[in-house]
This record gives structure tokens, sequence and C-alpha cells, in this order.
């Protein structure tokens, strides 16, 4: 189906031999900014460090550690991205290409895909969580580009997998947890977003925004990966608020609500660690 990769076919084959005793992850878990604690909470955990993967990114922003944790989480075999790669550091769209194949490739079907976002809702205040309904690309950016193949015409009228979200939604229900839902734009960054443009994003039906996801979404579904994302709110979105957008202040905001998000992680895994 796909052509071969060199670098994602090396790659496996590390991860699968680290592994050891593990099984193969039936998650990959990508952390955003700010959220590279929960790694913590793997059991088992064996971490790979980027630099030891052929084609995995060297992160270069603050709050990304670089390195691919294996282990268990809710009981459930997971590999965990400690870590990304944006548009925005070297302009490269499919950056995370490589990673997403070898995960791929090693057996894992499934992803979630963590960021820290800006709100577009009044409601969903810093620290909350939003699980992502759908998103716009407002780029017009796209790591499939320049792939051959029929199967670059990918489907993504159900990308965010109904059934995934239904499991989320009714694990955050038995932690109490409130899980907001809505639709993420991604912008390139990594300069934040005008007031005007935040203006035309929540006429255009957007709900949070960043600067990550959508270009591993596409990814994820091209590989036909199954797909969840959750937004951490690190701020209201420019113009929203009074104060003005550093990515400290994100960062900062992000990491005071990991806590929930490794609690429903947790909790979503425990449910049903088939997949
Ligand atoms: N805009 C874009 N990306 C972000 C934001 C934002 O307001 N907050 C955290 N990541």
């Amino acid at each position: 189906m796909f052509s071969n990769n060199p670098d994602a076919e090396h790659s496996a084959r590390i991860i699968r031999e680290r592994a050891g005793g593990l099984g193969v992850p039936s998650f990959a878990i990508v952390l955003g900014s700010g959220l590279g604690a929960i790694a913590d909470a793997l059991s088992d955990a064996v971490a790979i460090p980027f630099g030891d993967l052929p084609g995995f990114p060297r992160p270069l922003v603050r709050g990304h550690a670089g390195r691919l944790v294996l282990g268990r989480l809710g009981g459930t075999d997971v590999a965990v991205m400690q870590g990304r790669a944006h548009y925005y550091e070297a302009g490269d769209v499919a950056a995370m290409k490589v990673p997403l194949r070898a995960l791929a490739a090693v057996g894992c079907p499934a992803l979630i895909l963590t960021n820290s976002a800006g709100s577009l809702r009044p409601e969903a205040g810093p620290g909350s969580l939003m699980m992502i309904t759908d998103h716009i690309n407002f780029t017009g950016a796209n790591p499939l580009i320049g792939e051959a193949g029929d199967d670059r015409f990918v489907d993504m009228t159900a990308a965010y997998d109904a059934g995934l979200r239904a499991r989320l939604r009714a694990a955050a229900g038995r932690l109490a947890i409130s899980l907001h839902e809505g639709v993420y734009i991604w912008f390139s960054g990594p300069s934040f977003e005008t007031p005007a443009e935040i203006r035309a994003a929540r006429v255009l039906g957007a709900d949070a925004v960043g600067m990550s996801t959508v270009p591993e979404v596409l990814l994820a579904r091209w590989l036909g990966l199954r797909v969840a994302a959750l937004s951490v709110i690190a701020n209201p979105a420019a113009g929203m608020a009074e104060s003005a957008l550093t990515h400290e202040t994100s960062v900062a905001e992000a990491a005071g609500a990991a806590g929930d998000l490794t609690r429903l992680l947790i909790a979503f895994l425990k449910d049903d660690p088939a997949a």
C-alpha cells in the first residue's frame, strides 16, 4: 500500500527490540507542550530517546523532552511520544511522518493526540479539557502532499473516531471531569493569532486554536490509525482576555491541567484495553 520508508522500518525494529516483554501498544499517545509529565505515570517504562530512532524529531521547543516511552497505563500497553515536531519549527509539515509510520509498523492501531490550545469559548477556560470532534486546516499545508497512490485521498468525514470519543466521554463522566467538545483550528504559528483572526475563526466554527495535531491526524488517517485528540485549554484565544499571550503561560497552564488529563487517560484505558 505505502512505499517503503527505511527510517520508519529501522525505528520500528528498534522499538520492537527495546520493548522487551511489553506487548504491542494498543495506543500511541502524543504529549503536547507542558504535558510531558503524563509519561511519568507509566509502569514498566522503557524510554527511548528520539535521538536513537532514525527519522524521529529533534524537538526544539521548551516543554518537550523528546523521547518515546513504552509501558503500561491503566493496564494497557501504550507508546508515549514525549515531545513532537511542529510545522513552525522548520517548516516541515511532514515531520511526524516517520514516527507515526514506525508506530503503525509495530502494530499500534490507534493514536491519541494531546495539545495545549487557546479557547474560543468563554465557558472553556484555562485548565479545562476539550475533546476534538473535528478540525479546520487553516494553514492549507498538508503532510500528504507528494505521496503517490490513491490512498493519499484520505476521507476526513469521520477522522475523530466516534467510538473512542464515546469512551472518553464516559470516562470523563465517571471521574466528574468536565470535558468540553469542539472544533480545533490549526494555525501554523509560531506567532500567536491576531484578535481579528480569532474572530474569523469563530465565524468559521472553531472552538479551540492551536499549532499542532492536524498534520498528525492527516498522517494517522492515511496510515489507517483510529484517532482521538484532546486539548488542554491554556488560555483564552487572542483578543478574548486582557492578558497578553506568552508561550511560558501557555506551557504552565497546560502543566497545571496535566493531572486531569492523566486521570482521564487512565480511566479511558482501563475501560477497554482491547482498543
Ligand atoms: N493559539 C495557538 N496555539 C496555542 C494557543 C493559542 O492561543 N494556546 C496554546 N497553544
